[in-house]
């Protein structure tokens, strides 16, 4: 708890000095710095990069968050209080952010990964960039973070019919190689 409150601070020291700046981003965005980064890419591979998310998947999660349906402790505190209009902003603000590739996957799983990815191509796209607006990027995407979602969508703590069902013969191994695949892939 006493980290996140010295990135928190580091991440308002950031967020004033881009506000001073001229930058755009919402006044909510400010605590959100600390762990997802000044521009929307994270620095930590469990912490998800947001820059060029989907607008529409990105205020679906935010408010999932807020009313309780996907449980985080290093999220709760920070997005209780937000209104619709502020997750609106928020996700708007993020989805225009360039988007990074996180590349801090296991290299020597990237092949396997790749040969995983045919059963991901229908929903994710070909490129780990989805048609649909409320269907995640995952391309680029922190490897840590790609691994626990796929373990927490098989185990149940995480709730998806869609991603269950793909899950469902996998395990950590093949979590570990999409891992390392997508976040290494340029979005
Ligand atoms: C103390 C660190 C911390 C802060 C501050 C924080 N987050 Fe997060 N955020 C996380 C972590 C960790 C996760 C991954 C949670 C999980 O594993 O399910 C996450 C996940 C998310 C996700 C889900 C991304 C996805 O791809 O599904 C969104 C969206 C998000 N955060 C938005 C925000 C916004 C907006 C703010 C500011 C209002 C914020 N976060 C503040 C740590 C933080
Ligand atoms: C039938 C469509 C479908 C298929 C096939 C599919 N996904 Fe998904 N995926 C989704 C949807 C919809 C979501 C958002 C679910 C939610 O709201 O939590 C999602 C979410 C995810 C997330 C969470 C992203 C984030 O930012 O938190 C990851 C990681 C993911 N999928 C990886 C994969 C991988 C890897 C495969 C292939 C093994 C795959 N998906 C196949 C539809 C699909």
């Amino acid at each position: 708890m006493r980290t996140f409150r010295m990135l928190i601070s580091a991440g308002l020291l950031l967020a004033g000095a881009t506000g001073a700046l001229g930058g755009e981003a919402p006044a909510a965005a400010a605590t959100c710095v600390a762990c997802h980064g000044p521009k929307g890419v994270s620095a930590n591979p469990e912490w998800p990069n947001l820059a060029g998310q989907h607008a529409g998947y990105l205020e679906i999660q935010i408010r999932a968050f807020r009313d309780g349906q996907r449980e985080n402790p290093a999220m709760a505190p920070f997005v209780g209080k937000l209104s619709d209009k502020d997750i609106a902003n928020l996700a708007a603000y993020y989805a225009g952010l360039p988007r990074g590739t996180a590349a801090n996957g296991d290299a020597s799983m990237v092949a396997t990964g790749e040969n995983l990815s045919a059963y991901c191509k229908a929903c994710h796209g070909m490129q780990g960039v989805p048609a649909a607006n409320v269907w995640p990027v995952i391309a680029g995407q922190q490897s840590v973070y790609l691994q626990k979602q796929l373990a927490a969508y098989k185990n149940g703590s995480r709730a998806s019919a869609q991603m269950s069902t793909v899950v469902a013969p996998f395990g950590d191994d093949e979590f570990k190689a999409l891992a390392a695949y997508y976040s290494q892939l340029k979005p």
